[in-house]
């Protein structure tokens, strides 16, 4: 199938060449001209695993990419809209979706074919038929339904796990505004085979999306709330918690042969330094609001965003037990995206900590694996020392703050442990275990409790 992909960021550019590398013959569209030229050159403008090989194998025959939407859309069967939808403070921004769909529109006016239109935007239930679809209508002066399709695709992939996520999908969510369209969005997906597929209204569709995410929020904002509460009663660590409630059996099967099938979802009932990124936050916010709009406050998902708001401070508040005033110290940043394997900043908990550690005169010395080059666009070089390596981020500092799961920071107990008067460990993650240092502190655990448990 000959697609278009309209935006080129991270769901578009990971969509656009997975689905080439699939078969579809893909053009990915997107404003800004220096994006596309990196990526008609093999470079993609983010980092995923994987992306780039398949990027670079499938240019030129599969995958190309351009700034001409108008004929990307004349010379393709279907179009995917993943243009971003930030929350804007009140509501969800539908400003890219409703130029984009105008744009589509004033193309389909010059195509006398059928073709489909298929939103893959994360957009609060409703927003496809009553805001794209009028606009398409209106500038295209076409009927949906008649003389093009039209269909919400949300994407589930996660990032640091795009590549992977996007060619073994676990589900396959098809609304569509008729049969034709979901038809077509079926054939689409015919290339991945044994998947469950939902068929479904774009509305329903939407609220899938929603719902998912609010739910994986949930679970973390709870885990935090019970891990803050064991650090205020002592004696327990949260981490000895959440194991023995991820062993019920409904949480982790026990197989005939006694083995355990641990799902990942028990990842995210773990105590942690919060979620960040591009979607959990505002998904979550936008479906507030968007309750609130149709008179249904969610009391519920306030407090999921008012704890995860508060758990970046809980980290400076370890921080300030064992270091009161931190003007002049050198403290160690490990991990600056919001998780491992991305380099995306988006809302990461390292921006209010390292914001508030840098007025308060800290030296911060940070290290990330891959999102070093977009903190500086955030931070710039001012009070911050960007490390090349590990090793070198602990190097003559008074405290080391763990805040993403990387992999190599499993290191971090033969290196710390090497050192003469090794630096307190702060874990943001409770991914180390606390038996194998010497200074350790963590989310979910009252200053002591790493003593009292050697
Ligand atoms: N990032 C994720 O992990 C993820 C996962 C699932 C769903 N989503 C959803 O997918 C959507 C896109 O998210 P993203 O993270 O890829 O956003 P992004 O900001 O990385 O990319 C959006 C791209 O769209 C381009 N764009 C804007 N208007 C355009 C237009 N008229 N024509 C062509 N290009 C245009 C922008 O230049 C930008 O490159 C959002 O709704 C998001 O909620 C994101």
């Amino acid at each position: 199938m000959k697609i278009s992909v309209l935006g080129t960021g991270y769901v578009g550019l990971v969509s656009g060449v997975c689905l080439a590398e699939k078969g579809h013959h893909v053009v990915c569209v997107d404003i800004d001209p220096q994006k596309v030229e990196q990526t008609n050159q093999g470079i993609p403008v983010i980092f995923e695993n994987g992306l780039e090989a398949l990027l670079k194998k499938n240019i030129p025959d599969r995958f190309s990419a351009t700034t001409d939407l108008g004929r990307a859309i004349i010379e393709t069967d279907l179009s995917i809209i993943a243009v971003g939808t930030p929350f804007n403070g009140d509501q969800i921004d539908l400003t890219y979706i409703r130029e984009v769909s105008r744009q589509i529109g004033e193309a389909l006016r010059q195509k006398p074919a059928y073709h489909v239109v298929v939103v893959k935007s994360t957009v609060v239930p409703g927003t496809t038929e009553s805001v794209v679809l009028p606009i398409i209508e209106k500038a295209s002066g076409k009927k949906a339904g008649d003389d093009f399709g039209l269909g919400m695709n949300p994407e589930f992939l996660r990032e640091g796990m795009a590549v992977l996520d996007f060619m073994n999908p676990d589900r396959i969510v098809l609304g569509g505004v008729d049969n034709r369209t979901l038809d077509q969005l079926e054939a689409l997906y015919s290339v991945f085979e044994g998947v469950d597929i939902i068929r479904t209204t774009p509305k329903t569709a939407e609220m899938i999306k929603y719902t998912a995410n609010a739910l994986l929020a949930t679970m973390i904002s709870f885990s935090n709330e019970i891990g803050n509460l064991c650090a205020s009663l002592g004696g327990i660590d949260v981490v000895d918690v959440m194991k023995g409630v991820h062993l019920d059996k409904r949480f982790s099967p026990i197989l005939p042969d006694g083995q355990r099938i641990v799902p990942q979802f028990t990842t995210y009932l773990e105590a942690g330094c919060g979620f960040g990124g591009s979607c959990f936050p505002k998904d979550v916010k936008a479906l507030i609001a968007h309750g609130k709009r149709a008179g249904r406050p969610m009391s519920l998902l306030d407090s999921v965003i008012d704890v995860n708001e508060n758990q970046p401070q809980q980290v400076l508040e370890i921080l300030k037990r064992y270091i009161p005033d931190v003007r002049g110290r050198r403290l160690a940043i490990l991990g600056l995206a919001f998780k491992p394997e991305t380099d995306d900043m988006r809302e990461s908990p390292a921006i209010p900590i390292i914001s508030r550690l840098l007025s308060a005169g800290a030296r911060v010395q940070a290290f990330d694996p891959v999102a070093q080059t977009e903190a500086k666009k955030l931070f710039g070089d001012e009070g911050i020392i960007y490390c090349e390596t590990l090793s070198q981020a602990i190097k003559g500092v008074d405290a080391v703050i763990l805040l993403t799961r990387w992999e190599q920071f499993r290191n971090l107990p033969d290196l710390l442990n090497g050192i003469d008067g090794p630096p307190l460990l702060i874990d943001g993650r409770r991914m180390l275990d606390k038996r194998y240092f010497t200074r350790y502190a963590g989310i979910g655990l009252r200053d002591g409790d790493d003593i009292q448990s050697h």
